[in-house]
């Protein structure tokens, strides 16, 4: 399993490169405009920092709009991905844009339909937002779960990237079910280390430590 750090902030992204498990980065309008930097010069630092896919997300909502968009981002590092927002016009986009062999993230993706379709119009990931879900009484890993099963009866490529990820459970029955890839804001990353008892275990090492006799 893959794993992201959803956030377009450079210091988030160099620390969880240097903890090893870093495969991408995906980024959206929210996160952009929190680092209050012109995007596209934010995106060329990313993509500088991370080898794996970063996934950059157009801002126009119309088909031709989205086109020449992705077309400028795509041509920013080679391991840039567009993201697309899941509605009819950017459905249209997705297919141009694998004619055209520019990658492509579904994203704000909420039902296994929305799913089904970005995959057919040949989408390289599908991005269905699980915490959103969850925050309106939904279930956000059972969206999950209806994906891959449909992925899985048609021999799909799309990848499943777990979005909207809030904390470490979404990661372990992200795994569970063999979702592709996950993506998680930082702090969420910085949590999945963490265990009590881990540190209460350290701790007792570390004092009968001060008691083993030097030399
Ligand atoms: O990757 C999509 C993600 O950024 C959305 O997260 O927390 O705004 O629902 P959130």
């Amino acid at each position: 399993m893959k794993f992201f750090i959803d956030t377009a902030n450079l210091d988030e992204i160099k620390s969880a490169a240097a903890m090893g498990v870093l495969d991408g980065v995906t980024t959206n309008p929210s996160l952009a405009a929190r680092e209050k930097r012109p995007y596209r010069e934010l995106l060329k630092e990313i993509c500088e920092i991370v080898p794996g896919p970063v996934s950059a997300e157009v801002f126009a909502t119309d088909h031709d709009g989205m086109l020449k968009e992705a077309e400028e981002l795509a041509a920013i590092a080679d391991n840039i991905v567009v993201k697309i927002p899941t509605i009819l016009e950017g459905l249209k986009a997705i297919r141009s844009l694998a004619d055209k062999g520019i990658s492509t993230n579904a994203t704000l993706v909420f039902s296994p339909a929305q799913a089904l379709l970005v995959a057919r119009a040949g989408a390289a990931f599908v991005s269905p937002f699980v915490g959103r879900l969850d925050d309106i009484s939904s279930d956000g890993m059972d969206l999950i779960g209806r994906i891959l099963t449909i992925y899985r009866n048609y021999d799909f490529e799309t990848e499943v990237l777990v979005a909207s990820s809030r904390h470490p459970m979404h990661l372990v029955e992200s795994a569970m079910m063999g979702a592709d890839i996950i993506t998680m804001p930082y702090d969420v990353i910085t949590k999945l280390i963490k265990h009590p008892l881990t540190d209460i275990g350290l701790a007792k090492f570390l004092a009968d430590a001060e008691k083993v006799p030097k030399g």
